[in-house]
């Protein structure tokens, strides 16, 4: 159920409100407010006093030539959230008097751009932060780029030959690489395969839990999940361990029931099977040394702090305590030692980290368009809807808008038929909304029940707003999953947002749009939004910012209507600069030939072929030569643009 827009009064709007309509402050993390100025601010570490307007960020971009959209990354967001996880850990295990130890490790599926991952081990280094990978091409970077012997790199996901030898690789340069076995057949793999090569694997066992989660990742748990040995294939594969001899090789058991686990209830429980299994295993006589809780610690998109698929109902305190101590008073039950924990959460490090900036460079409303001078001998559609909207004061506000609606599906029919003239039916059209406009501000005024079909009725009132990107390539989990991200004007905010809109992008695809919008109780159909003009005049350029999209977002996207990677700028503090902060990297998108080169053209062989139809129409006297010769150099240039739209 969608939830209707409310009213905003502009007399004492304040940058408070502005907090309040958006829930800055509840789904920010402490990361994001807003300014006197009324502008968006990013503060990477909460309790400091610096802030980073983005709208500055925006001018510095477009200063060194990048413009939107734009993806501003904080890394320093980044290292608090690595950190706060190995503190909230460590305090757990400090207050439940744990006996093992808390090991990270970052699913390098969530993000896996260097610069990101880069940033979350150095983050993490005094932690021992380690790698989660699912694939070759994962475990060729995490086998590079981790180079602390203490740090774990844990191999999930189906392996092949090719799999097993290059991690068994990183086992005998001295690394904690652990390979989970995910199917029967893989264990004997990598048994033989290890047998050759003379090394003893760091083996560990996804367990397929029969706890579930719920939202949007739940088939990931479960008894039909994809991963993972039931109970009868792990005592299969305990017995082939220790027909081997290898007991002591199983040093790991993994669980995940699905990313963003909204309710803590299902945490426990899930924990409170694998630790479970853990002690029976352990009864056995395998000295497992960690127990994997995988990744599912979810972040807030919302605000609502609700078990929701795009919320939880948890803090970060609450899921860590939950954790250790569930794990802990089993295990003094069924009198096994504490395992070290290890994590793998993804989302709830990299999503604060990076926002998306973009312009909203047009709108389409449904009351802008001709103005009528309205005669005497008007058609009986249009007369009678003139009436109507004389007379609405006095009527029944519903009754007006059924008879302005049946106008309108009569013009309609009588159009089609061809009955009806285009500026007639252009009136009636025009005359239907403006009554519609001025039903929906009468329901609006009053207190009580709205009726359904005007608030549906006011979702189609509410604007376009055009903005500058691809939901394909920057918020793919919209468009698939429907999952909700915090959007928000990045500037303005002292001002009232007057109108309600929904974002379409410049794709040529009517998915490409945001329709849903977070709220604290439900989804909201619309956004409020700035007026893009003044007096009939274009207001200077506006932008929203995409809030929360570091994890899965940046490296999911696709190219649909070859729209391809965006432009980056990465933001550190930096107490000695001025501003307190300074750009520490810029990165350009893609350009047009960047994204046509990746669908297998060749940019020499495409301006080969543009020249010779030039040369064709010059030879045809269609073209002067020195007419030719520029629209040639024109269309090379033109491969090394950005693919969006540049204002
Ligand atoms: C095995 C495994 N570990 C960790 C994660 C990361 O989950 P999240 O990003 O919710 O922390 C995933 C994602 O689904 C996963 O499949």
């Amino acid at each position: 159920m969608m939830r209707a827009p409310v009213k905003l009064e502009s007399d004492n709007w304040s940058v408070d409100e502005a907090r309040n309509i958006y829930h800055i402050s509840r789904w920010g993390g402490g990361y994001y407010d807003i300014n006197a100025r009324g502008h968006v601010v990013a503060k990477p570490l909460p309790g400091d006093d610096t802030a980073v307007e983005l709208s500055a960020v925006i001018e510095a971009a477009q200063k060194k030539g990048l413009s939107g959209p734009l993806l501003i990354r904080f890394q320093d967001i980044l290292r608090h959230r690595v950190q706060s996880l190995c503190r909230a850990f460590d305090e757990a295990i400090e207050r439940f008097e744990y006996g093992g130890q808390y090991h990270g490790v970052f699913p390098l599926k969530v993000n896996e751009l260097r610069e990101v991952v880069e940033e979350v081990l150095d983050a993490g280094k005094d932690d021992a932060f380690g790698i989660e990978v699912g694939s070759k091409s994962e475990l060729s970077a995490a086998l590079a780029l981790q180079s602390n012997p203490h740090s774990l790199l844990i191999c999930n996901g189906y392996k092949d030959a090719n799999f097993i030898h290059t991690a068994l690789m990183g086992t005998r340069l001295g690394k904690r690489v652990v390979l989970v076995v995910e199917k029967l057949d893989e264990l004997q793999n990598i048994i033989e395969i290890a047998r050759s090569e003379g090394v003893r694997p760091q083996l560990g066992i996804r367990l397929r839990l029969l706890s579930r989660s719920t939202g949007k990742w739940a088939d990931s748990g479960g008894e039909d999940a994809k991963f993972g040995l039931d109970t009868a294939q792990l005592m299969t594969a305990l017995e082939i361990l220790r027909e081997e001899g290898w007991e002591d090789c199983l040093q790991l058991l993994h669980s995940h029931i699905g990313s963003q686990v909204p309710d803590i209830q299902t945490v426990r429980k899930a924990v409170q099977e694998a630790a479970r299994f853990y002690a029976k295993v352990r009864q056995l006589g395998f000295p497992v040394e960690y127990l994997d809780v995988g990744g599912g610690l979810a972040v807030d998109y919302d605000g609502s702090r609700a078990a929701f698929d795009s919320s939880a109902n948890y803090s970060l305190r609450e899921y860590t305590d939950d954790i250790v101590q569930t794990i802990g008073e089993l295990c003094e039950v069924e009198n096994v030692p504490h395992p070290n924990i290890v994590s793998e959460s993804g989302r709830a490090i990299v999503a604060h980290h990076s926002v998306l900036a973009v312009q909203v460079f047009a709108a389409n409303s449904k009351t802008e368009g001709m103005q009528f001078e309205y005669g005497k001998q008007e058609h009986p559609l249009v007369q009678g809807l003139l009436e109507t909207l004389c007379h609405l004061e006095q009527s029944s506000k519903l009754t007006a808008y059924h008879n302005a609606l049946n106008c309108k599906d009569e013009a309609h029919n009588m159009f089609t038929l061809g009955v009806l003239e285009l500026e007639t039916k252009a009136k009636v059209e025009t005359l239907y909304w403006e009554i519609s406009k001025k039903v929906i501000e009468h329901f609006r005024n009053q207190e009580g029940h709205v009726p359904e079909e005007i608030e549906i009725l006011e979702d189609q009132m509410s604007d376009q707003y055009i903005c500058n990107f691809s939901v394909f390539q920057s918020l793919l989990d919209h468009w698939a999953i429907d999952q909700l991200f915090p959007i928000m004007p990045l500037q303005r905010l002292n001002e009232v947002p007057t109108r309600e809109a929904t974002l379409v992008d410049i794709t040529c695809d009517s998915d490409g749009a945001v329709r849903k919008f977070i709220d604290l109780e439900d989804v909201r159909g619309t956004l409020p939004l700035h007026s893009l003009e003044q007096d009939g005049r274009k207001l200077s350029p506006y932008y929203l910012g995409i809030f929360l999209v570091g994890a899965y977002q940046d490296v999911m996207g696709d190219l649909h209507n070859l729209f391809g990677r965006v432009n980056e700028m990465h933001v550190f503090l930096d107490p000695d600069k001025p501003s307190g902060y300074y750009i520490e990297q810029t990165l350009h998108g893609h350009s047009i030939g960047d994204n046509l080169t990746t669908m297998q053209y060749d940019r020499l062989e495409l301006a080969h072929h543009m020249k010779q139809q030039i040369d064709r129409a010059i030879k045809e006297n269609c073209l002067q030569p020195e007419e030719g010769a520029r629209m040639l150099q024109e269309y090379e240039h033109g491969l090394d643009n950005y693919s969006y739209l540049s204002f």
